[in-house]
């Protein structure tokens, strides 16, 4: 296990440098439209300034191509500022004079939030001199940011590599929930996969082959899927590279005895007819689009006998109403079901806050790719260059 910050001693008058994820939605007057992200940071600040360090906090927004004012993290400085019990200020850059000065001027157990790490190019290019400098600023690193931790970048990977170093409470929760997952799940362990291309999803139907007891597969994805088994899907989108590696999967799952259940009914749009109509084979030019309603109950029965579920990936394309139905339901079925559940993956939390679900959940992931690729590989560049923690 890693380091955390409770075995950090004598913070006090400490700079620790305190990495998080702060890549929160914001609208054009940079309104904050989700602070999931921020609100789930706070334990770890709260826990540090009452220790009496001085925070200075980096984070990312975005994929800003240089300086660019809607990716400032200014509005979030605003926001820390009325939920934190301390002063809050903001750096507009994040090397320089100003923001020396504004650390200099840091009092025990205040916070400071730095501008936007992705206005520098050599952020992403995991530039060593310019994480050197930003290290030269602080006494400590922390990382807590998860959803980042699969880039190898200066102030995640290359600030963990240069100074001593421990992880976040928010860090630390993802990695002890994910590890619960991979090592110790509940049986029957069911996965629900879904989601549009097959190729992002391989390594993590390779990885849950050997560990889950059923897959249930959905989404445009599933087409691929049922191709493989020589199935008609009329005109539905199908992945025509991966043909074999679909077939590979349902063969590796034969083998070892587990279940890959796919869609046996289908809500789809006939030719340029706008209304959907629901059928069990897709022939001639149908073109499927969301699960039906004899696969919610086929699927539903899976969900029911599971003690462990974990979900990533929408079963139909959910953005249009029309097509919501069959992601919807068995969002709500996995939020009934009395198994221990969890969902990853940043398209599939929108899902189920979209759906009002995310309570009934008993752990939803912050990460996006970082989630799935921590699930397939089972460890994280930026985790790794974190101490051990000492027994
Ligand atoms: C995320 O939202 O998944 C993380 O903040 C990482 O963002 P990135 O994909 O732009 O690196």
């Amino acid at each position: 296990m890693k380091r955390t910050i409770r075995e950090l001693v004598n913070l006090k008058g400490k700079v620790v440098l305190l990495r998080v994820d702060f890549n929160v939605p914001l609208d054009e007057g940079g309104k904050i439209l989700d602070a999931t992200r921020i609100k789930n940071e706070l334990p770890t600040i709260r826990y540090l300034i009452s220790k009496g360090a001085k925070v200075v906090i980096l984070s990312h927004l975005g994929r800003p191509d240089g300086y660019d004012v809607r990716k400032s993290l200014w509005p979030i400085s605003i926001y820390l500022s009325r939920v934190l019990p301390c002063s809050v200020s903001f750096s507009s850059t994040v090397l320089g004079e100003e923001t020396r000065e504004r650390i200099k001027m840091l009092k025990d157990g205040n916070v400071l939030l730095l501008e936007n790490v992705r206005f520098y190019k050599q952020e992403e290019e995991c530039d060593m001199k310019f994480a050197r400098e930003i290290a030269s600023m602080g006494d400590i690193f922390v990382n807590d940011a998860f959803g980042t931790a699969h880039r190898k970048h200066a102030t995640t990977y290359g600030l963990g590599r240069l100074m001593p170093n421990a992880i976040g409470f928010l860090m630390e929760k993802e990695l002890n929930n994910l590890n619960k997952i991979l090592e110790e799940p509940k049986r029957p362990f069911v996965v629900v996969l879904g989601g549009a291309k097959v190729e992002t999803k391989i390594k993590i139907l390779e990885r849950f082959v050997e560990k889950a007891d059923t897959i249930l597969i959905g989404g445009a994805m599933a087409y691929t899927f049922l191709k493989a088994l020589g199935r008609d899907v009329g005109l539905s989108k199908v992945q025509d590279d991966y043909l074999e590696v679909a077939q590979n999967i349902l063969e590796k799952a034969k083998e070892l005895g587990k279940k890959i259940l796919l869609p046996i009914d289908h809500v789809c749009l006939k030719g340029r007819d706008p209304h959907p109509v629901e059928v069990t084979t897709l022939k001639g030019d149908l073109v499927g689009y969301d699960i039906g309603s004899r696969t919610i109950r086929y699927f539903a029965r899976e969900l029911d006998k599971a003690g462990e579920i974990f979900w990533n990936g929408p079963l139909g394309m959910y953005e249009n109403a029309n097509f919501r139905i069959g992601t919807r339901s068995i969002a709500e079925i996995i939020a009934e079901s009395k198994a221990h559940k969890s969902a990853g993956g940043g398209d599939t939390i929108a899902m189920i806050n979209l759906f009002n679900l995310g309570k009934k959940f008993d752990y939803l992931s912050t990460g996006g790719g970082a989630t799935l690729e921590y699930l397939e590989e089972g460890s994280l560049p930026a985790i790794e260059v974190i101490q051990e923690k000492i027994y």
